[in-house]
């Protein structure tokens, strides 16, 4: 695709390059690509988020998403977002990722593995630290509900309203149509699900 420098899908003549919407991208970090957005310089970031203090390039919802076209994009990727919808809204998102992706683009997405959060929980250790994040640390509480510290600060947002073990959002995205689905448990409290629009 062209790089869009007036904004959100307009084209120029600029280099080609292929462009990832970020959804649900947080504050601006260009480090928060992962490696399947490596080298930055081949991958155009284009930031979705609902919350308008993270200044995203577009404000909205991950379940409503008109302003990017249909195909515009050649990847989506969601960093600890989906679980932020009600159950019901996960399909309307993904139907959104894959309406928005050409064909041959993939989605990425990574969330808490609520499969190992629970074992955590079993052993009554629900606000014991597991892991420290870049925010700060996280408790098996934070994973299930949302990172505490935003809630208290009045970001609504920052909820969690439903979760995800390996075998339900493996399930989510084939349902959604994506092809050669594949989730990975990272043992670092993380899933990560990957899947293709067929050409
Ligand atoms: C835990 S943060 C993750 C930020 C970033 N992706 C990361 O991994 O560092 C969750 C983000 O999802 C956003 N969010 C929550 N509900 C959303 C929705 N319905 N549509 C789009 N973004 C949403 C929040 O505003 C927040 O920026």
């Amino acid at each position: 695709m062209t790089i869009a420098t007036h904004g959100p899908f307009e084209t120029t003549d600029a280099v080609q390059t292929r462009t990832v919407l970020h959804v649900g991208c947080g504050a601006p970090d260009p480090a928060k690509l992962p490696a399947a957005f490596f080298p930055a310089g081949a991958w155009a970031e284009m930031r979705l988020d609902i919350d308008p203090d993270v200044q995203p390039d577009i404000i909205a919802s991950i379940t409503e998403m008109p302003m990017v076209p249909n195909g515009a994009v050649d990847a989506v990727w969601s960093s600890h977002n989906l679980e932020h919808l009600a159950s019901h809204e996960v399909p309307i998102a993904l139907a959104e990722f894959f309406r928005v992706l050409a064909p041959g683009g993939f989605v990425l997405v990574t969330m808490p593995d609520l499969q190992q959060v629970a074992a955590l929980i079993a052993e009554g250790r629900l606000e014991e630290a597991a892991y420290l994040s870049a925010m700060g640390p996280i408790a098996p509480l934070d994973m299930l509900y949302g990172y505490r510290p935003a809630l208290a600060a009045g970001n609504a947002f920052m909820g969690h309203r439903t979760g995800f073990v390996a075998a339900t959002l493996q399930a989510h995205l084939e349902r959604a149509g994506f092809q050669g689905v594949r989730v990975q448990r990272d043992g670092h409290f993380a899933l990560w699900g990957s899947g293709v629009k067929a050409v």
